[in-house]
């Protein structure tokens, strides 16, 4: 059988996550790529011996792709779905998977009425500690879930896309938040439906450059009453900051994504050190091999597998859709002031044109 083709659609900041995330994992390659920035699109190309092009078109129409992968901004996932789609390929799209739900729902339709593979890159549920934590909680080491938290916050994403928040569809909520809530289905179980949501969201700090919320907080409900948090910020200074914390009758298990063992105090930079890295000397907290860190390896090693084994992947785009349909509620809640309710998630509602 011959390797898996990839095209890669955007060679910016989480396209190179993607392609890296594929380097070990046997059978998988990335053939073409495409990006509107002609550096990025020869600089990615000598690094990943990929074929450049200029469109999401010609990628989708190159017989040795296989496997589409949207790394495009919030704004392209839509009508880069609907492409790949319609040229019979697989895809796989990452978060958020729609700007809303009803984006996510005609993406869903697409793939859908195409019979093709698709995959929801939320890279986090694959971290090897948000699997191990899966597992303790299968194994009954905290007793029945109660409750999640989730933390995640930055100084400020690095591309003017995300703060045009028109164009991306939210700001700091839809940005950050789709990891968190994506980890609570996870670890409470994806059988349990999430029932309504509340939220707080403000521009606090960045004013001059967003309209978006810089900084908010959702709690979601389930069905059954159960509950998760998430906290997210683009103003919190210090590098990235990614906990997540599950609470049962019986215990109680925190992650946190920043911390790794490697602390350096230097005086002189080291080039890139980890994501969103506020300082380059001084007290620094490098993260080797972050691609496996954030879950990316295991994530494309599932994506990968699934495809060439004509299995579903763990991610796909309902689950993408059941994000959005939450984060919509969220924003609703926003706005009104009260509880909205989640919109159920068993029926897409739009079809695609
Ligand atoms: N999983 C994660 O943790 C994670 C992290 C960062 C970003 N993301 C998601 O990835 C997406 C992209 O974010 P990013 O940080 O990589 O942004 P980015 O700006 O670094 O990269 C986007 C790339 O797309 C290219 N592009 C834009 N319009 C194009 C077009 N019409 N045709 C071809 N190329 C085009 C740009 O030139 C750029 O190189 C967003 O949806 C974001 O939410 C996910």
């Amino acid at each position: 059988m011959r390797d898996v083709g990839v095209g890669m659609l955007g060679a910016g900041f989480i396209g190179e996550f993607h392609a890296l995330g594929m380097r070990y994992v046997p059978g998988a390659r990335v053939v073409a790529h495409c990006d509107m920035d002609a550096t990025r699109r020869a600089a990615f190309a000598a690094r990943f011996d990929s074929r450049p092009y200029a469109s999401v078109a010609e990628v989708c129409a190159d017989p040795d792709v296989d496997l589409v992968v949207v790394s495009l901004p919030n704004h392209l996932h839509r009508e880069a779905v609907l492409a790949a789609a319609a040229a019979g390929k697989a895809v796989a799209c990452t978060k958020p998977l729609g700007r809303t739900a009803d984006e996510a729902s005609d993406m869903l339709r697409a793939v859908t009425d195409a019979g093709v593979f698709h995959a929801y890159l939320e890279n986090i549920v694959f971290n090897p500690d948000m699997i191990r934590m899966r597992e303790m909680i299968e194994a009954g080491a905290i007793g029945r879930v109660t409750t999640f938290r989730a933390r995640e916050g930055h100084s400020g994403p690095h591309a003017s896309h995300f703060w045009d928040a028109e164009l991306a569809g939210g700001g700091a909520l839809l940005d950050m938040a789709s990891h968190g809530i994506e980890c609570a289905r996870y670890l409470f179980g994806k059988d349990l439906a999430a029932r309504d949501a509340f939220a707080w969201g403000d521009t606090l700090v960045h004013g001059a450059k967003t309209t978006g919320e810089d900084n908010a907080i959702m709690v979601v409900r389930f069905e059954d009453g159960r509950a998760a948090t998430c906290d997210v910020s683009w103003s919190s200074k210090g590098g990235l900051e990614g906990r997540f914390e599950v609470y049962g009758d019986a215990g109680r298990m925190v992650e946190d994504l920043a911390v790794g063992s490697l602390k350096a105090f230097i005086e002189r930079p080291a080039g890139y050190l980890v994501e969103k890295a506020d300082a380059e000397t001084g007290w620094v907290f490098p993260v080797p091999d972050e691609v496996r860190v954030h879950g990316h390896d295991l994530m494309m090693a599932d994506v990968v597998s699934a495809f060439r084994d004509g299995r579903e992947p763990r991610e796909t785009f309902r689950d993408g859709y059941v994000v959005n349909a939450i984060l919509d509620a969220a924003y609703r809640s926003i706005r009104s002031g009260h509880w909205e309710a989640i919109v159920p998630d068993d029926t897409p509602r739009a079809a695609a044109s």
